[in-house]
């Protein structure tokens, strides 16, 4: 006989009391329109393994906006989407997605399916594995109750990553990357049979578009350990599905392990994984990366100035230079592509020097600016530049450290200038 497994303890220790106040107002509020609602997908995952989340999918069988709008919703935002049939409401750090119970038929490989509304069993059919596709009862008469038509929950304790059906990495190979994201974040095993359906069906991942998979690349390089997906993508063929070229595991994982120590924030971290990631790569091929994955134009910037910094590097591989050599060999270059060629390179004396140049170098400014020079008698004119760079470099170089110094220095130019004009 099948005992039930009810989840409410977890429900209230694992969820703020916000949230779980808010799945027993929904519960209700769903009772008292006839329909059936159901907490699904990631956060029950998260709830068996024991950690805690504010991301909720709900599903509602019956109609989620009927429902959303029935709700007493003071605080949050609230989006509704009725071509969809879903709606999204959000407060403080809570993210609540409510969907109508839907089947799909996908009726071409990589292209969205067809949606139909439906019950709860086939909403969980429709889902990417069987540990994905488990629903807690909100209703009150089974509150907590565990619904898992699919043996997710053995799946969960034997630690194994698996599909609903034998066409599911046909109907949609975004699941390719998806499995092993699961599989390395939880440090579960992708099933032999799914593990040998996902080998046949890596060809399958042309099928879907650069920007979906582009989108993918991000959510593992949102992981802790982006490098242990990456790896494991490379081991079976699925890196290669993107460009060949893509450099090489152990490099990466040191250097994803340096890239976390900088304490750069969750955007800027991404943008540098992905300059190493794409680190081998010429322009020529970067440029044919980006029309497939359609980075960007900020973000396809920073990877081409990467690698053009990349080639500029031998210039600091000299252990003595001056600090105006350096200043004007980085500066140009935004802050987040000198900081992944500081990552990437391995020589010392680089290191040394763009170090110097992110934590001193670039903050130094002469005391004078254009318009002090336009007071000192300077027109507007290419001369303005010029003179500023070289108290740039003087001010670097530390030949001049006070204001008067700059002026000193700005009036001995000019008078130069004179001179040379009337031999
Ligand atoms: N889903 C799916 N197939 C996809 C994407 C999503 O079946 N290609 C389903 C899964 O049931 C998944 C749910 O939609 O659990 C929500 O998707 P998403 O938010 O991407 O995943 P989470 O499970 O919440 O996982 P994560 O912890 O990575 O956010």
């Amino acid at each position: 006989m099948l005992t039930s497994v009810n989840l409410s303890n977890r429900l209230s220790k694992q969820l703020t009391t916000e949230i779980e106040v808010f799945l027993h107002t929904i519960g209700d509020a769903a009772s008292r329109l006839g329909y059936n609602t159901y907490l699904v997908g990631g956060a029950v995952r998260d709830l068996l393994l024991g950690t805690s989340t504010t991301d909720i999918d709900i599903v509602v069988e019956g109609n989620a906006i009927t429902l959303v709008k029935s709700l007493p919703l003071g605080h949050a935002n609230v989006k509704v989407h009725p071509a969809f049939g879903t709606a999204n409401l959000k407060w403080n750090h809570t993210s609540i997605d409510l969907a109508t119970a839907r089947s799909e038929i996908y009726p071409q490989p990589g292209q969205l399916p067809e949606v139909t509304p439906s019950n709860i069993n086939r909403d969980l059919f429709r889902r990417d594995f069987t540990i994905n596709a488990m629903a807690v009862s909100l209703n009150r008469i089974n509150f907590g109750e565990l619904i898992d038509p699919y043996r997710g929950l053995a799946d969960l304790k034997n630690r194994l990553i698996r599909i609903l059906h034998e066409k599911s990495f046909i109907d949609d190979a975004t699941r390719i990357w998806r499995a092993i994201r699961y599989e390395q974040r939880l440090n579960f095993k992708i099933e032999p049979e799914t593990l040998t359906l996902l080998k046949r069906d890596t060809d399958m991942l042309d099928t879907i578009t650069g920007d979906r998979v582009r989108r993918e690349l991000e959510l593992v390089l949102r992981e802790n350990k982006p490098e242990k997906v990456l790896n494991r993508a490379g081991e079976l063929k699925v890196l290669t599905k993107i460009t060949g070229g893509l450099v090489e595991k152990k490099w990466l994982a040191e250097k994803y392990n340096e890239a976390r120590a900088l304490g750069l924030s969750d955007t800027s971290l991404i943008t540098v994984y992905f300059s190493l990631l794409i680190y081998s790569l010429n322009i020529a091929e970067l440029n044919k990366l980006t029309t497939y994955l359609r980075f960007t134009r900020p973000v396809f910037q920073i990877l081409k100035n990467t690698l053009e910094l990349k080639e500029q590097l031998p210039v600091l591989e000299v252990s003595s230079l001056l600090d105006s050599k350096v200043y004007f060999t980085l500066n140009e270059y935004p802050e987040l592509a000198v900081i992944a060629n500081l990552v990437a390179t391995d020589n010392s004396s680089i290191k040394k020097h763009i170090e110097n140049y992110l934590t001193r170098l670039r903050h130094i400014k002469p005391r004078l600016n254009g318009n002090d020079l336009k007071r000192l008698g300077i027109p507007q004119s290419p001369e303005i530049n010029k003179l500023l760079h070289i108290l740039y470099v003087a001010k670097l170089d530390k030949k001049v450290i006070t204001k008067q110094g700059e002026t000193r220095l700005v009036y001995n130019w000019l008078r130069e200038r004179e001179n040379n004009k009337t031999k």
